[in-house]
């Protein structure tokens, strides 16, 4: 079967790396992914974003699935564009898409379908109500920009912002320079607790669930720092984390399905990856924020776990007919190695080397990110440049291995050593407990 894949990042490499063996594999990414390239058959170096030449891509080679990777895609309407050439999907349409790329409709379907799980929260298009909003406001804020910001716009009180009056004045920022497209911005409380995610298959009508994961905003060591795109994330071997009860778990997944339902009703099924970012707080777990796609580093943990081959889940989601997808029973750790100064001054164009066999050798794996493949060599680009994952029995046993894979990276990088470290780990179930306490 000809499956091409849309995308370029490590999150991308890892969908392929899970596919390729029991497809044809062409990709369409924006950079020379060395991975994604190493894999496929054929493939095409140019601006995803640019749908219908996608779509006349697919339709030269004779795709017969394809599966989109990051979210500006889908909210360009990739989905609909393959569609409209005979392209079945893994991925939602630009309607249920919105789910992610409109975070005021995220927020309206769970008041209409009063889903559980959400949070206070009001959608502004004038800096008078905002200023009346936040004068009398008593709890803490996070200020959203409606539409996509690449993961850049959300500011939280006590984070990146002072106070509520602080807020204000970020708010204005938001609606004025129209940021992710939209002439609106959203203040919802600030819910205090510990962040995870829950990445689910879903046909439509039908969600399976993947192991929770946990992934590591902060740029550096003890979550100082900028937050970037992500550090590296970590899952448990029953699919829990170890701060999460059964029941957390299970009722963040009902929070999920319940959407499903509520976007069916709404406009087209959802068809593709849901990312939940949840947030397990004294009340049980609350929304954050949907994405319509897997994480990044989440997708590292959990597709090289999958027992399910990947092809069979992706005809099951397209065909409507998903039921149970098996997962190993272990644990993962995935450490993101990103260029120095990295995520306000990262150092660009330099090459560095991966001893890709040592780091098989010993058993992890390497999954390319925002690097291309140079005549000197892999060449850093700025952004996030590779992710190490290993699995193992226990979180200790997968993060042993994953630092010792790290080791095998050389040049002008770094990374969290402490992602999946026990004494983090404990530093978060000690955080759980406070808050369940007081
Ligand atoms: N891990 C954050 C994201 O995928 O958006």
């Amino acid at each position: 079967m000809k499956v091409l894949v849309v995308g370029t990042g490590a999150r991308e490499h890892a969908i392929c790396d899970a596919l390729a063996k029991d497809v044809e594999l062409y990709a369409y990414m924006s950079k020379n992914n060395p991975g994604i390239a190493k894999l496929a058959v054929d493939y095409k170096k140019g601006d995803e974003g640019e749908v219908e030449a996608v779509a006349e891509y697919a339709k030269e080679k004779g795709i017969e699935m394809a599966v989109i990777g990051p979210e500006s895609p889908l909210g360009k309407g990739i989905v609909n564009a393959l569609e409209a050439v005979g392209v079945p999907c893994v991925g939602p349409s630009q309607e249920s898409a919105r789910i992610e790329t409109d975070k005021s409709f995220m927020r309206k379907l769970f008041a209409d379908y009063e889903i559980d799980g959400s949070l206070t929260y009001r959608v502004f298009d004038n800096y008078e109500d905002i200023s009346a909003f936040l004068d009398t406001y008593e709890k803490d804020v996070v200020v959203k920009p409606v539409g996509l910001t690449g993961g850049k716009g959300v500011k939280i009180v006590g984070d990146h912002l002072i106070d509520n009056q602080d807020a204000k004045a970020y708010a204005k920022e938001v609606m004025d320079n129209v940021m992710g497209g939209f002439a609106q911005v959203i203040i919802e409380e600030k819910v205090v607790g510990e962040e995870f995610t829950i990445q689910a298959f879903c046909d439509g009508e039908h969600l399976v669930p993947m192991p929770a994961a946990q992934d590591h905003p902060h740029a550096f060591e003890g979550d100082q720092g900028l937050i970037t795109g992500g550090m590296g994330s970590y899952s448990d071997k029953n699919g829990l984390l170890p701060f999460m009860s059964q029941k957390d778990y299970d009722d963040a997944v009902e929070i999920m399905k319940a959407t499903l339902k509520a976007i069916a009703k709404e406009t087209t099924p959802y068809k593709g990856i849901l990312y939940g970012q949840f947030m397990l707080s004294k009340d049980g777990p609350k929304l954050i924020e949907y994405n319509a796609r897997f994480g990044d580093p989440e997708a590292m943990n959990v597709l090289p776990l999958l027992k399910t081959p990947m092809i069979d889940v992706c005809k099951a989601i397209v065909d409507g007919t998903l039921d149970e997808v098996e997962f190993e029973d272990k644990a993962s750790v995935c450490k993101y190695i990103v260029p120095d100064g990295y995520p306000d001054t990262p150092h660009a164009g330099e090459i560095i080397e991966v001893d890709e066999e040592a780091i098989e050798d010993i058993g992890a794996k390497v999954f390319y990110a925002a690097v291309s493949k140079e005549e000197a060599g892999i060449q850093l680009s700025g952004s996030r440049a590779l992710g190490i994952t290993a699995q193992g029995k226990t979180i200790a046993e997968a993060e042993k291995l994953a630092e010792e894979a790290c080791g095998f990276v050389k040049g002008s990088v770094y990374h969290r050593r402490d992602v999946g470290t026990k004494d983090l780990i404990q530093k978060r179930i000690d955080h759980m407990n406070d808050i369940l306490n007081n």
